[in-house]
């Protein structure tokens, strides 16, 4: 693919338009506040290669299961996050000619992310078959002040011509997924209205029976005064607009501002939901374009103040990691414990915008370091879906609870039986999201009240799922997938084993602990949940006699049980062109190989630093990264994390820009499809725990910190118990700057230093 994204410190730039990378660019370019979101498609409408999707943050339609639905346990539907009403429909007519970038002449094209306030612009020349030229800009922002609030504005000047233009001002809920099964649509017309001030149309979903209501309303700008204008009025089903014309005199701008409010039942009645949107229309009017973006402009820069890494001497490295940290604060801010992170948030179908384990093993640290609020909230989800959880054992036969891989509502509504039933490492990690959450904040109060009780249902799913082997005389625990999705089936996956026995051990000490503080809580519990001493003894032999497999004679993990019989070659012996292996080899050849699709006993070594030693590190990375293909977005980053702690920096560098720079580059040649969201939690992690060496150890914060080769520094803040701290590593020293909060002792390389407010801190880097 053309390379054609120019670098820079905040904005993503794009020289030059063509048709075969407008789907590419169309992710790049998505943006999002949370509540809605969309990719980067065209406002005018495009006729050749486009996914244009619009999405509003848990709106799902359960599409029916076609794949397995014989087998007793199935879920009954594959939830996806929806295609919805398309509110930025502005088509545009010169003089009888319709703008269409598939179709004319486009000179000077260039198309620019400002991350740092949020907005998305166009510019352009068209050219039409008689040579008319017109000058284009179109500039679009989702406010991040009022999120059910997004404003786009067009521009255009006639260059070389004076004569009419039209613009179709419209709202679209005829909008289908390209991933329906039958080109089915999901949606049903509720009501339309349009009069002179304002059009609006509220569409349904069919049967999750979701009410959403979008009303727009537009402003003609001639030569940047405020222009008064006749439109015309047009409707079908599904679909209001107006169209309004007027004549451009030559090297002359003629604007639209058009304004858009969206809501949904989720938040308010269905009566009411028009007038809401009506009055959120109408307020948003009134403030104008200008004030509504500075007020988002005011937002944006809050969110960079708390989660900015800022880096020196690679500007590469600078732009990649800006576009994550800005990805993710378009996805999820945290606001709404019913919503969670989607793999690819706004930008795309795949993955259903449903929420997956990447949410506790990857995106949870960065809330929690940035905004713990937001992390409450990620651990709150789970609670309200415990219930659902509960069921989903039931249903398979067991007892406790599992957690859905994929889920929308707290279902599972995955179909594919080596996930759905046997990805079971995902209640582990659930249970370590809340262990990362109370070791890191010290704040133990989610931990006594919904934590515990998720922690003894994980336990009891666990206890109930290993099989005792008579022969051997140990728990194991057969017929799972590990985070290596490349071996289906397997016995005894290291890292499940690792995370289910270590599950049993923290509920054990975390009930403890609840004794110790509140007994009566403790007796509550003993009793809502029939927790008897048997039941903890059972866990107490799981913890003793669970089954590990390893390899003697390398001295390593192994995986699972047999991996070491497959055939053992690396990823330097495979012939580049088989590369990505899923897009050239079968499934089949790929499951009987030793290719792993992403961190599986790295993972593990990741969660646990504190319990292998460097030795041990080392082995098992020298082992299984050079079998890695990294074909799970979610890979390079855990293996850049351990490559830091065995002091691999080369390793570590080159997996970070991989993960960093992943769409950007798009390495896993699927960006198309939508940007890897939940990835790019990790990359953010890969500087912060892995070059910054960050953790926390018996409640007190530890960096071992290090300057990439090629970066002359670089320096991010973290919010920690009541604290906000700005760290700032060189290549010779790193700086402690209390910004928020009472002085506090952290240990650098081991040693003690104090940080107070107004005072940096600072310690020698030691090589
Ligand atoms: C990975 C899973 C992940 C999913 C969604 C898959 O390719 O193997 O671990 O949960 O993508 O990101």
């Amino acid at each position: 693919m053309l390379k054609r994204i120019t670098a820079d410190d905040w904005k993503i730039i794009e020289n030059g338009f063509s048709p075969e990378t407008n789907r590419f660019f169309e992710s790049i370019f998505s943006l999002g506040n949370e509540h809605m979101g969309l990719r980067g498609f065209f406002e005018e409408g495009y006729s050749g290669d486009s996914l244009q999707g619009t999405y509003v943050a848990g709106i799902y339609y359960p599409d029916p299961t076609k794949v397995g639905w014989w087998k007793i346990g199935y879920p009954d539907y594959y939830a996806k996050v929806i295609n919805s009403i398309n509110w930025i429909g502005i088509g545009v007519d010169l003089e009888g000619r319709h703008l269409d970038l598939a179709k004319g002449r486009v000179r000077d094209f260039k198309r620019e992310l400002d991350m740092k306030k949020g907005c998305l612009s166009r510019t352009f020349t068209w050219i039409g078959k008689d040579g008319q030229e017109t000058r284009f800009a179109f500039n679009r922002f989702l406010s991040m002040a009022d999120t059910s609030i997004a404003c786009i504005s067009v521009k255009a000047v006639p260059l070389n011509y004076s004569g009419n233009i039209t613009f179709h001002i419209y709202l679209d809920g005829n909008v289908q997924n390209e991933d329906t099964y039958y080109g089915e649509s999901f949606w049903d017309e509720v009501n339309k209205d349009l009069n002179e001030e304002y059009s609006v149309i509220t569409m349904r979903t069919k049967k999750t029976d979701f009410y959403l209501s979008a009303a727009s309303r537009f402003k003609l700008v001639v030569n940047d005064r405020d222009f008064q204008t006749k439109s015309q009025i047009l409707q079908k089903t599904g679909w209001v607009g107006y169209k309004t014309s007027h004549f451009a005199e030559r090297g002359k701008s003629i604007e639209i501002q058009k304004f858009v409010s969206v809501v949904t039942s989720r938040d308010h009645e269905k009566e009411n939901l028009e007038k809401v949107a009506i009055d959120k229309l109408a307020a948003a009017y009134r403030k104008g374009y200008t004030k509504l973006f500075n007020e988002h402009v005011r937002v944006m820069e809050e969110k960079w103040e708390n989660s900015d890494i800022s880096i020196a001497g690679d500007i590469e490295a600078q732009q990649g990691i800006r576009y994550c940290i800005f990805q993710l604060n378009q996805t999820y801010s945290g606001k709404d414990p019913r919503l969670n992170i989607g793999p690819k948030g706004f930008s795309g179908e795949k993955y259903g915008g449903a929420t997956y384990w990447d949410t506790e093993a990857f995106c949870l640290p960065f809330y929690l370091y940035t905004k713990e609020e937001a992390a409450r909230n990620l651990l709150h989800y789970r609670y309200l879906q415990l219930k659902q959880a509960r069921e989903n054992a039931g249903k398979l036969g067991l007892k406790g609870a599992l957690f859905p891989m994929v889920t929308m509502d707290g279902h599972e509504c995955h179909n594919e039986w080596e996930i759905t039933f046997e990805e079971i490492h995902r209640n582990g990690a659930i249970a370590y999201a809340i262990y990362n959450y109370t070791n890191y904040t010290g704040n133990e109060s989610y931990l006594f009240a919904g934590g515990i009780e998720i922690l003894i249902e994980i336990s009891r799913f666990w206890a109930y799922r290993v099989s005792y082997s008579q022969r051997k005389e140990c728990y194991m625990i057969l017929g799972v997938t590990g985070p290596n999705e490349y071996e289906n089936n397997v016995n005894n996956n290291w890292y499940t084993n690792t995370i289910a026995a270590w599950t049993l051990e923290y509920t054990l000490e975390s009930l403890i602990r609840i004794g110790e503080v509140e007994m009566n809580r403790y007796r509550e519990l003993e009793k809502e949940l029939d927790l008897r001493e048997e039941e903890k003894a059972l866990w107490r032999d799981i913890i003793e006699r669970m089954y590990f497999p390893y390899v003697d004679d390398l001295d390593i993990f192994e995986q699972n049980d047999l991996y070491m019989d497959k055939e053992q070659t690396l990823v330097s012996d495979l012939d580049p062109k088989d590369l990505p292996l899923n897009k050239h080899w079968s499934w089949d050849r790929i499951l009987r190989s030793c290719f792993v699709k992403q961190a599986d006993v790295i993972q593990g070594i990741y969660f646990f630093p504190e319990r292998y030693n460097q030795e041990e590190m080392t082995r098992n990375f020298n082992f299984y990264e050079p079998r890695t293909v990294h074909e799970s977005s979610l890979s390079a980053s855990i293996y850049s994390i351990v490559a830091s702690r065995i002091g691999y920096r080369k390793k570590a560098y080159e997996l970070y820009l991989r993960t960093a720079r992943l769409d950007l580059e798009n390495y896993n040649d699927d960006t198309e499809d939508g940007v890897h969201i939940t990835s790019m939690a990790g990359s953010w992690l890969a500087i912060v725990q892995g070059f910054a060496g960050m953790s926390v150890q018996d409640g007190q914060l530890k960096l071992s910190p290090y300057v990439p080769e090629k970066w002359d520094g670089y320096s991010f803040k973290i919010a920690f118990r009541g604290r906000r701290l700005k760290i700032d590593v060189k290549k010779n020293y790193v700086e402690i700057e209390q910004i928020e909060g009472e002085p506090l002792k952290i240990s650098i390389f081991n040693r003690g230093y104090h940080s107070q407010t107004g005072k940096a801190a600072r310690a020698p880097i030691q090589e």
